[in-house]
């Protein structure tokens, strides 16, 4: 069953997007050499407190997860790639991180995640990160009223295999509403023109995570949730949430604001 939102939802929608969006912006600003992971989902936390949010994530526990998730952020670290709870680690130099976030503001849910690297980003890095949010744009270009599913995903399949970056079909988009995981569930791949329609109203979250070895095996940790490499490259994740709408796609957990390049940091485009 796939609920879809009226003009006043999607507004009520685009408020909580504002607060994730705002949350990531605070995280990724926070995310220096010595910072713990901790420390991170304490600014997140922080950020949807004075929003008056709540997380989606704090407690969620999937039929996959062994205990209830821990923070109001996963925060994935080089090889992890979805799903790391905060943990005490202390971010490095040149360490690749993906914050995932999602917030709940009267009654409505956003979720998206970015990545980006702590410090100096390598050349490898950055190839990975501009990929994997090219797939993301792409999908959100494909959302467009009366195409389908597949072609989302599809999109997003299509810059993996160009890249020669892993792609999983497991942990993709998804709905989203009133809560964070509803139906349709959107595959980071599969063939244009197959699946759902998808009409004015529809809204989702879509999220490509790519793998810089090209090889799609994962592995999962002993807490149950950190999902990684089982080749130990790095890997990256962006989402957003979107509408679906007469004029075309609209993202409502963004654009998450860029920073300024700062003085010995790393510049403006993927840190
Ligand atoms: N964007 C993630 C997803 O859709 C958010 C879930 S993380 C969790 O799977 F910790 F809350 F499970
Ligand atoms: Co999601």
């Amino acid at each position: 069953m796939v609920a879809l939102k009226t003009a006043g939802e999607i507004e009520a929608m685009a408020a909580a997007g504002a607060v994730v969006a705002r949350a990531l912006a605070a995280t990724r600003d926070a995310a220096r050499p010595g910072v713990r992971l901790t420390e991170l989902d304490e600014v997140a936390h922080a950020v949807l407190r004075e929003a008056g949010a709540s997380s989606p994530f704090l407690g969620y526990q999937p039929s996959f997860a062994p205990a209830p998730y821990p923070g109001v952020v996963c925060l994935s670290v080089n090889d992890a790639v979805l799903h790391g709870p905060p943990s005490h680690y202390a971010l490095r130099d040149g360490d690749l991180l993906s914050v995932d976030c999602g917030a709940t503001l009267d009654g409505w849910t956003g979720d998206a995640a970015i990545s980006f690297c702590v410090g100096r980003t390598s050349a490898g890095d950055a190839h990975l990160l501009e990929r994997t949010e090219a797939a993301l744009a792409a999908g959100i270009a494909a959302a467009q009223p009366g195409a389908r599913i597949g072609d989302i995903s599809a999109a997003i399949g299509r810059i993996a295999r160009a890249a020669g970056l892993g792609l999983h079909t497991d942990f993709g988009g998804h709905g989203v509403g009133r809560t964070m995981h509803e139906s349709p569930h959107i595959a980071n791949d599969g063939r244009p023109g197959r699946g759902l329609t998808l009409r004015p109203g529809l809204t989702v979250a879509i999220e490509p995570w790519f793998l810089a070895g090209g090889q799609d095996a994962y592995l999962v940790d002993d807490d149950g949730w950190t999902l990684r490499s089982a080749d130990g490259s790095r890997g990256a994740h962006f989402e957003h949430t979107i509408a679906v709408t007469e004029d075309g796609p609209r993202m409502l957990t963004g654009p998450v604001a860029r920073p300024l390049a700062r003085e010995g940091g790393p510049g403006p485009r993927f840190c």
